[in-house]
C-alpha cells in the first residue's frame, strides 16, 4: 500500500472512530434505536435538518446507521451490540479507543501516558461487562472448564483484586446469590462507580467496595477465592498485591488470573505496548510468565485453562 492510501486509511479510521463517539455523546445512538425519519430524528436532536441529512450520510456511510424506505437507525451489528443484553459496553469502548490514542501521543511527546481520574473511569469502564443476560451469558461459558473456582465462589467469599467498575464481580453477584465478595479499586472515581453500580443491582449488602491500594489490604485468611486483574498492575505492584492475595486466601483457596492478550507482531499491539510501558505496566504478560510469577509469591498445583476467551490460570494458595 502506498503511503497516501495509508494515510487515508488512517484518517479514515480515526473520523469514524470520532464520529461514533460523538454519535454517542450526542444521544445519535439512542434516537437510531428504532426506526426514524429525517423529521422526527431533527427534532429529537434539535438540529437543522440538512444538518441531521449530514450526519446521517455520515452514519450511514461509515456502517454505523442503515436507510430503509425513508427511515434511519443502527445498523444490525451496532444494534446488538447497544441492546440492554449486549455483555459490554460499546460506548466505553469507543471512548477507550480514543483515549488510547492521545496517550500515544502523549508518550511519543513526553514519555509519559498518565491517566487522570476521569479517564481511569473510561478505562474501568471499556473491560467491564455489564451484568445483564449477556455478560452473565459469558461468564457461564467462562467458567464451565474450571468448575472448581465457580462452586468455591457459590456461597464463598471473593476478593476481587483491582475491581474497577466491578464488571465480573458485580455479574457474579447477580448469578450467585450466596456470594460475597470484597473489592480493591485504588482509584476513588473508578471504586464510586462500582459501589453505586452495586447499589443499582442490589447486591450492595453482599459487596464491600473498598477504595485503597491493593497491597495495603490485610484479611488473613478470609477469603476462598480471588481474582487480581494483573494487566492493570505496573511492575512496582505486582509482588506486593500478590503476597496480600495469598495472605487472604485461605489454605487451599484458589487465584485466577487471565492472560489479556498474547504478544504479536502487530501495529496495533505495539502501539498498546508503548502506552502500557510508559505507565510502568509490564503488558501482554504470557500464561507461562504469569505462572511462574504467582509460584514465585507461593502459589502452587497452577492449571492452564485455554478457551474461545484466551487463556486463564488457577492456581492454588
Ligand atoms: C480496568 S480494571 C479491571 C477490570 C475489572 N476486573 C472488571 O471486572 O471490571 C483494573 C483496575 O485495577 C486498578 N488498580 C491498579 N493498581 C492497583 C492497586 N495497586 N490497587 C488497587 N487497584 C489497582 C486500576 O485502577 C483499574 O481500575
Amino acid at each position: 500500500m502506498s503511503i497516501d492510501d495509508q494515510l487515508a486509511e488512517w484518517g479514515r479510521g480515526a473520523q469514524a472512530l470520532a464520529l461514533l463517539d460523538a454519535a454517542f455523546a450526542q444521544g445519535w445512538i439512542t434516537f437510531l434505536a428504532e426506526p426514524r425519519d429525517l423529521a422526527s430524528l431533527a427534532k429529537l436532536s434539535q438540529q437543522d435538518p440538512d444538518r441531521v441529512r449530514d450526519v446521517l450520510g455520515a452514519l450511514v456511510a461509515n456502517g454505523i446507521a442503515v436507510a430503509e424506505s425513508g427511515r434511519y437507525r443502527l445498523a444490525p451489528d451496532v444494534a446488538a451490540a447497544v441492546a440492554g443484553d449486549a455483555p459490554m459496553d460499546l460506548g466505553a469502548k469507543v471512548a477507550n479507543a480514543r483515549l488510547v490514542a492521545r496517550q500515544v501521543e502523549n508518550v511519543v511527546r513526553t514519555g509519559a501516558a498518565p491517566l487522570t481520574a476521569q479517564e481511569a473511569v473510561v478505562v474501568a469502564r471499556s473491560f467491564a461487562f455489564r451484568a445483564g443476560p449477556g455478560s452473565r451469558a459469558v461468564v457461564t461459558m467462562l467458567f464451565e472448564p474450571m468448575p472448581e473456582m465457580w462452586e468455591a465462589m457459590r456461597d464463598g467469599r471473593l476478593l476481587d483484586v483491582g475491581s474497577g467498575v466491578g464488571g465480573f464481580v458485580l455479574t457474579a453477584a447477580t448469578m450467585l446469590p450466596g456470594m460475597r465478595a470484597t473489592t480493591l479499586e485504588v482509584v476513588p472515581e473508578v471504586a464510586a462507580v462500582a459501589a453505586a453500580r452495586a447499589k443499582d443491582l442490589g447486591v450492595d449488602d453482599r459487596i464491600d467496595v473498598r477504595c485503597m491500594d491493593a497491597r495495603d489490604f490485610v484479611a488473613a485468611q478470609a477469603y476462598d477465592v480471588a481474582f487480581w486483574a494483573q494487566p492493570f498492575f505496573p511492575a512496582d505492584a505486582r509482588a506486593a498485591t500478590l503476597a496480600t492475595i495469598r495472605r487472604s486466601l485461605r489454605p487451599g483457596g484458589l487465584l485466577l488470573v487471565q492472560e489479556l492478550e498474547a504478544p504479536s507482531e502487530g501495529p496495533g499491539f505495539a502501539l498498546r505496548r508503548l502506552v502500557a510501558q510508559a505507565q510502568g505496566i509490564p503488558f501482554a504478560r504470557t500464561i507461562e510468565d504469569l505462572v511462574a510469577e504467582c509460584a514465585d509469591a507461593g502459589f502452587v498445583d497452577a492449571r492452564v485453562i485455554t478457551s474461545d476467551f484466551g487463556r486463564v490460570a488457577l492456581l492454588t494458595a
